[in-house]
């Protein structure tokens, strides 16, 4: 994958970021990219103000490991005042009108701003995560963001990537050793059973083709 990779950015006019989630996927991804001879890019996370505390240290051992600064964007803070108002803290999980209010406030305006001026997103998306990204690319034209969304790992399966953060040693959140297979907000977020899929514990009380939270769906 490293030198496929390698080809791709090479081509990338301007700058590139790396969307990084504390998830198993960010750190493959990380590393991946930190070997391509590229002059720099950005590491940046969106701290929604929901995060597991686990986030936190991880954010510290990602930054050591790499010898990077992983650059944190927040919800606006007007914007949060209102949503918290609005929806107290469970009221996200009373319907998909809340829960898309809060994804929105709370992430996809974030990421808004974390792209603004860059030529290339590199991201830890992959098919197994399930029906709503059945038909990701490793590159492809977010005409949304008016960029290339760059997913080096996109048909990776379980055991190739959590083989790749043994075999590199990667720091890894602990959350994956109490039952979590997909990391993001704490309100909608929860561990999961043997044999349940990868994003069975993600706002796990709403219908699997509704499992996005817009940071990732094209339409403008
Ligand atoms: S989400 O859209 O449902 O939240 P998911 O958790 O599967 O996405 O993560 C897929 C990819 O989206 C990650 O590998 C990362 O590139 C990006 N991503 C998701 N959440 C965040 C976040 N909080 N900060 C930065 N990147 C994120
Ligand atoms: Fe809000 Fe949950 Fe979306 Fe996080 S995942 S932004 S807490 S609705």
């Amino acid at each position: 994958m490293y030198s496929l990779l390698q080809q791709i950015v090479s081509k990338i006019d301007g700058k590139i970021a790396l969307s990084f989630s504390y998830q198993a996927e960010d750190a493959a991804v990380l590393h991946l990219l930190s070997q391509c001879k590229i002059k720099s890019f950005e590491v940046f996370t969106l701290d929604t103000g929901k995060l597991f505390d686990e986030c936190e240290k991880l954010h510290k051992e990602t930054e050591e490991f790499f010898k990077i600064s992983i650059k944190k964007y927040l919800p606006k803070s007007g914007e949060i005042e209102h949503l918290e108002k609005k929806l107290g803290d469970w009221g996200m999980r009373e319907s998909l009108e809340n829960r898309r209010l809060c994804c929105r406030i709370r992430k996809v305006e974030p990421l808004e701003r974390a792209l603004k001026g860059k030529s290339a997103w590199v991201t830890g998306l992959r098919v197994a995560h399930g029906i709503t990204r059945n038909n990701l690319q490793i590159v492809e034209y977010d005409e949304k963001f008016n960029l290339f969304k760059i997913n080096p790992i996109v048909f990776w399966s379980d055991e190739e990537l959590f083989g790749y953060i043994k075999e590199y040693n990667l720091p890894l959140n602990p959350l994956y050793s109490q039952g979590f297979k997909s990391i993001g907000c704490k309100p909608c977020t929860r561990a999961v059973k043997d044999g349940e899929d990868i994003r069975a514990g993600r706002w796990w009380w709403e219908n699997p083709e509704h499992k996005e939270c817009g940071l990732h769906i094209k339409e403008k």
